[in-house]
């Protein structure tokens, strides 16, 4: 077997595409059952483009991937690889170039052409219906119908047996606000799986899943690709990336870098590949081999803290907890999904009330009876679900950016045009937002800039507790560690942090004390040499105090 003619060869220009080219025939050799044949790629585009207004977000992209191999696509925010896979789905009409699947030129006019097509797609943003039940959300669209009429017991028996594939056990028939983002996100799979599928896309699934749902869901997509389906798998994560992968195709520019097996592409180049050689700070590369820890933390014991809670909890959600932050400090949240930390930072925020304890800002009693009341006393709130508490995707970049602080002047004192452009601009560049125009409407920006301009808007109302919850989720390696050095620069003139991630590793990076989470109440902080993933692991295993 060969190549078909439309077979991109490897383009012209660009680095990596000599390493690319030796690399796909060993791949494709690979992944014929045993077999030393070459596959022919499942899904293909060639000389694919696409320019929005002001931006040139592909260009010429050749891209393959093969059945029964997992393919990661990697790149910074605004690469463009969110806009592939919209091409690639029937989303984003191209500009230029073909798509094929198995061989024959298609140019899906919907994703329900695609999926018709066994083109299966989980989008980068939660795409499901939060008020309608689980098993509605599961075949929303194609309901199995009996003699004409929904069949509503079927739905049920059917939405179960999709959860159980993935070992969730779920009340189907609750609505699915009933339950929290992760679980949602399962539920997206399980709607992605319920069908069958020639090829899978995941957009950034696993942003937020806590360590045994990704490992669940990584069981799954091995089992998948067993059966031969070609799976496209998008994250910011290195470690997943490599668990996963046997291919990678680097994104960079809106350009196709080059296409890599896995194993022939250590981290530090993988990350290089993607920034840019000349990007390729030491500390960025010496983080990109081994998440090292490369911030001096002093830990001052005596400062009055900014912000201290005593005993404060709330019936059902939260078990009474000791907690302070203390000026110029990141406190960490560490605990499982489901442990208290985003009911700990609704507490603090005035999202949901205390019916128990004390909260005091700088010494004083105060009540945080709503987030008017915290944004009054300096707290802001970067939430966890940036579609739902976020952003307002209508609304400019600028809208979206001085939102808090204009909330918190009072809207009848509308910050002046002229003001508002400057600060919108300001935190544009600081936080390498990529974006063709501030007047943009924000929905246009890829995930990762629309996560940036949230941390912006709490960024610009100049608070003194900041408290972020997954922060940097769906934001790449290189920015994420640009952005942790700005913000703990700004600790060093007094911020104080509240900082949550599933990831322990960073939490551990950033955060001068981590306080553990587990079943909903505090169970240890730790600081200094206790602070150690390993520690904290036992910890909320419950091994170990
Ligand atoms: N509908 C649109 N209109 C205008 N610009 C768009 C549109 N969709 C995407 N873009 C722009 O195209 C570029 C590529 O975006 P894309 O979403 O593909 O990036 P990405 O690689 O998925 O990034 P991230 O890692 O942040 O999700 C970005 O600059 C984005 O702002
Ligand atoms: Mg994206």
């Amino acid at each position: 077997m060969t190549h078909p003619a439309s077979e991109p060869n490897p383009p012209a220009g660009g680095t990596g595409n000599a390493q690319a080219a030796t690399g796909i025939t060993g791949a494709a050799a690979t992944h014929a059952d045993g077999t030393t044949n070459t596959v022919e790629p499942i899904l293909a585009t060639a000389g694919v483009s696409k320019t929005f207004p002001g931006v040139k977000a592909l260009q010429r992209v050749d891209f393959r991937l093969f059945p029964g191999e997992i393919h990661t696509l990697m790149g910074q925010n605004g690469a463009g690889k969110s806009t592939l896979i919209n091409v690639l789905t029937g989303v984003v009409a191209p500009d230029a170039g073909t798509i094929r699947l198995g061989g024959e030129v298609v140019a899906f006019a919907s994703p329900q052409e695609a999926e018709a097509a066994g083109v299966r797609t989980l989008y980068q943003e939660v795409n499901l219906c939060p008020n309608l039940s689980v098993a509605e959300n599961i075949f929303a669209g194609r309901q199995p119908r009996r003699f004409g009429a929904i069949d509503w017991p079927d739905i049920k028996r059917r939405a179960q047996a999709a959860l159980a594939r993935l070992d969730v056990t779920l009340d189907v028939t609750r609505s699915l606000d009933a339950y929290p983002i992760a679980v949602q996100q399962m539920v997206a799979i399980a709607r992605a799986l319920s069908v069958d599928a020639r090829v899978l896309i995941l957009d950034e699934p696993t942003s937020s899943l806590d360590d045994g749902e990704v490992s669940q869901l990584f069981k799954i997509l091995r089992h998948l690709k067993q059966s031969g389906i070609a799976i496209l798998f998008v994250t910011h994560f290195i470690e997943q990336t490599y668990a996963i992968s046997d291919r990678i195709t680097v994104m960079r520019n809106g350009e196709r870098e080059g296409e890599y097996l896995a194993r022939d592409l250590p981290a530090d180049q993988l990350v290089s590949k993607m920034v840019g050689h000349e990007r390729m700070s030491a500390r960025l590369r010496e983080a990109a081999h081994e998440g090292h820890d490369t911030h001096e933390k002093q830990v001052a014991q005596t400062v009055q803290p900014f912000i201290e809670l005593r005993g404060v909890g709330r019936r059902g959600t939260m078990q009474p907890i000791d907690l302070d932050v203390q000026p110029g400090q990141i406190l960490g949240l560490a605990g499982l999904l489901g442990s208290g930390r985003t009911e700990t930072a609704r507490l603090l925020f005035g999202a949901d009330r205390a019916d128990s304890g004390t909260i005091l800002v700088e010494g004083r009693p105060v009540r945080l009876r709503s987030p008017r009341d915290a944004v009054r006393h300096g707290i802001g709130y970067c939430a966890e679900d940036r579609k739902k508490e976020g952003i307002v995707a209508e609304l400019s970049i600028r809208e979206n950016i001085l939102l808090a602080l204009q909330a918190r002047r009072g809207w009848w004192r509308k910050i002046n045009r002229q003001r508002a452009r400057e600060l919108a601009d300001l935190w544009i560049e600081r936080l390498g937002i990529k974006a063709a125009d501030a007047e943009q409407p924000i929905g246009l920006l890829s995930g990762g800039n629309q996560q940036k301009a949230l941390l912006a808007r709490w960024l610009a109302t100049d608070p003194k507790l900041l408290i972020l919850d997954e922060p940097t989720r769906g934001i790449d390696v290189a920015a994420k560690f640009d952005i942790m050095d700005r913000l703990l620069a700004l600790c060093a003139s007094g911020l104080s942090i509240l900082f949550i991630s599933s990831e322990i590793s960073e939490v551990l990076r950033v955060s001068h004390r981590v306080a553990v989470l587990r079943d909903r109440r505090k169970i240890a902080e730790v600081a200094g040499k206790a602070s150690n993933e390993d520690n904290i692991y036992r910890l909320i295993a419950g091994s170990g105090e």
